[in-house]
């Protein structure tokens, strides 16, 4: 069923448990990560950036499927816009019932990005939806960001203070976008600002993270994981190596089944391990 951010937040913080957050691009996604946290029992995010809306060209057809597959899940699922600069877009998302966005400010000056973020909280909150926001960058994404920033504490407890915000994402390590699972997190910086931070914290960019590091960020005080191209090659390896098998193939069923399956499968793995 669709659920709130927070009510699932809460939940995972109270348990010291990490909540998967995994990437919408088309239909089998949704379908697979829906699958994989019903497999494992537990809750999660089904979630679309706003440069996948542009790549659609639009966001009511790939979000009312997601808000359709949320709807008929055995598992609390929550429909959350990623990354949205655009307040147009947020507005759209709230009308059509997502149940959390993210407002990404983290580009416009502090004064800007704390006022744009105030404003959205209210429309939000406004609908019953919750809001996420950016408080430094994180590395890699528009290739602009270093992977060397971090989030100092004070900046993120003020952001959250002045915004009303639900949920912050912090820079402590990871950069958007890697193919490789070599990023190392600053966990003593992820405890400090757990610490001094009222709201749950989302670490972005966890394709990058290897699996026992990602444990230890929840432990330290983590609890949205948001993963995106970590699914993107587990989905594109089992097309290309069905495509492979069988070059005379034509039906996207087939490639798109596979594809399908294997994500399922990872993203159960990826929920469980992240429940701990
Ligand atoms: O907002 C989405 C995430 O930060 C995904 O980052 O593709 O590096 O896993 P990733
Ligand atoms: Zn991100």
């Amino acid at each position: 069923a669709r659920a709130a951010l927070t009510d699932v937040l809460a939940a995972a913080q109270q348990a010291r448990s990490g909540l998967g957050a995994f990437n919408v691009i088309q239909l089998e996604h949704a379908e697979a990560i829906v699958a994989g946290a019903e497999a494992a029992g537990r809750p999660t995010v089904l979630q679309v950036s706003e440069n996948a809306v542009r790549y659609h060209g639009a966001l009511a057809p790939v979000g009312r499927a997601m808000l359709e597959v949320a709807d008929a899940a055995g598992v609390p699922v929550v429909v959350h816009l990623d990354h949205a600069t655009d307040v147009d877009l947020v507005e759209q998302a709230l009308t059509l019932g997502f149940t959390s966005v993210m407002f990404d400010g983290s580009t416009l000056p502090v004064e800007e990005n704390l006022a744009t973020t105030r404003r959205v909280v209210e429309r939000a909150h406004d609908r019953g939806a919750s809001v996420e926001a950016e408080i430094g960058e994180i590395g890699g994404k528009d290739g602009v960001h270093a992977p060397g920033v971090r989030t100092r504490p004070e900046d993120a407890a003020r952001f959250v203070e002045e915004t009303g915000i639900d949920a912050v994402a912090v820079a402590v390590g990871s950069s958007h976008a890697m193919t490789t699972r070599t990023a190392r997190l600053d966990l003593d910086l992820i405890a400090t600002i757990r610490d001094a931070v009222p709201v749950p914290l989302v670490l972005h960019g966890s394709s990058g993270v290897p699996d026992d590091h990602l444990r230890e960020a929840v432990s330290a005080g983590m609890t949205k994981i948001n993963i995106s191209t970590h699914l993107n090659g587990t989905f594109t390896r089992a097309v290309r190596d069905m495509l492979a098998a069988d070059p005379a193939l034509v039906d996207p069923r087939k490639y798109l089944g596979a594809a399908r399956t294997a994500t399922a499968q990872e993203v159960e793995r990826l929920v469980r391990l992240l429940a701990g």
